[in-house]
């Protein structure tokens, strides 16, 4: 991947289906030298900057350790401790922190904050999820799905069963084109990614013989998956009141036993990117189960603590991937 430094990491879209390949196998031989001991520091003296204008459990982490792992540090800039876009605008935050760093990450709602990033900070910046695309974890999911099953990439189905306007649908939509996969999108015509990302979907299958499906029906959109994943009904940032009308409309789309066994796959695996609302025991989780009686959303607890469930592989998959993405763009 000598083909990636110095470039970006911003959405899948810029890459072509044999770079993220490649960025995949990476990670995995990352993930065995590091199992195995044998991990050299490819990074050393590097210093990377995360900043995270929402919250982050595996992402932060991931970055940090990949890049503590490679010898590189870093700076966590959080929601409230920088000047970008409250004091100072994105254009100089990027020239700022270009003068001190050999690479930046971003996490913040809108896709074209990242891309302004990149455009004025003279090093590579790498998308840590915005409102649009999450392309860091779809490398950590198909690093997952081919530890999980023996088939080539190009014959894996998977169905996203959810939400499918915001960064995970589209970002699982635009890989599995990319990739040549049997990509499903399961969800209320309503909640399908928008139609220009469909029509690029389909222009990309068209050169690497994906399948790309959309459907509102579940039996028919997951039947012979290899991988069911969904995603929160709510992403960070929308406001609680949509709660009501998501619950009403993706209710159906729940992941549940019964999704599975429709699969007619007794060895599915299940994804989910994570944080997941399985049993409602956060504070979110109690006040919805309050006004609406629910167990659970989009996930139940007996999916995701199930033989099926691969949610904690996907998790440290999140390392492996992201130390990938900072070895192919700045060793
Ligand atoms: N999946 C994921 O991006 O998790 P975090 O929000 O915890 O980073
Ligand atoms: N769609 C979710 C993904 C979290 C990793 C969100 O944006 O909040």
């Amino acid at each position: 991947p000598t083909a990636l430094a110095g470039r970006p990491f911003l959405k899948e879209l810029d890459f072509t289906g044999e770079e993220l390949r490649a960025l995949v196998e990476l990670a995995a031989e990352l993930k065995a030298a590091k199992k195995a001991g044998t991990e050299t520091r490819r990074l050393q003296g590097k210093n990377i900057a995360l900043i995270f204008e929402k919250t982050s459990t595996r992402t932060r982490c991931a970055f940090e350790v990949a890049a503590a792992d490679q010898g590189a540090a870093t700076t966590y800039l959080d929601p409230s401790g920088s000047q970008i876009g409250h004091k100072e605008s994105v254009k100089d935050t990027a020239r700022v922190l270009g003068r001190m760093y050999d690479a930046i990450e971003y996490r913040g709602d809108s896709q074209a904050k990242v891309e302004e990033l990149a455009a004025y900070a003279g090093v590579p910046v790498y998308n840590g999820l915005t409102d649009d695309w999450h392309p860091t974890q779809m490398l950590a999911d198909v690093l997952t799905m081919t530890e999980h099953t023996a088939k080539p990439l190009t014959d894996i189905a998977f169905a996203y069963l959810g939400d499918a306007r915001f960064n995970m649908g589209n970002s699982y939509l635009v890989t599995g084109a990319l990739l040549g996969m049997d990509v499903r999108i399961v969800a209320p015509k309503s909640y399908w990614p928008a139609q220009d990302i469909v029509e690029r979907a389909r222009e990309l299958a068209g050169a690497s013989g994906a399948r790309v499906t959309l459907t509102e029906a579940v039996e028919e959109g997951v039947a012979g998956a290899d991988f069911v994943a969904t995603d929160v009904w709510v992403s960070m940032g929308e406001p609680k009141a949509v709660w009501d009308e998501r619950i009403a409309a993706l209710a159906p789309y729940a992941v549940t036993m019964d999704v599975l066994r429709a699969t007619g796959n007794p060895d599915v695996k299940f994804l989910h990117c994570l944080p997941a609302f399985h049993d409602l025991g956060t504070q979110v989780g109690r006040e919805i189960h309050e006004r609406h009686g629910l167990d659970s959303l989009e996930v139940t607890d007996e999916v995701f603590e199930s033989a099926h469930s691969v949610v904690f592989d996907e998790a440290e998959n999140r390392l492996h991937t992201i130390k990938a993405v900072l070895v192919a763009t700045l060793a």
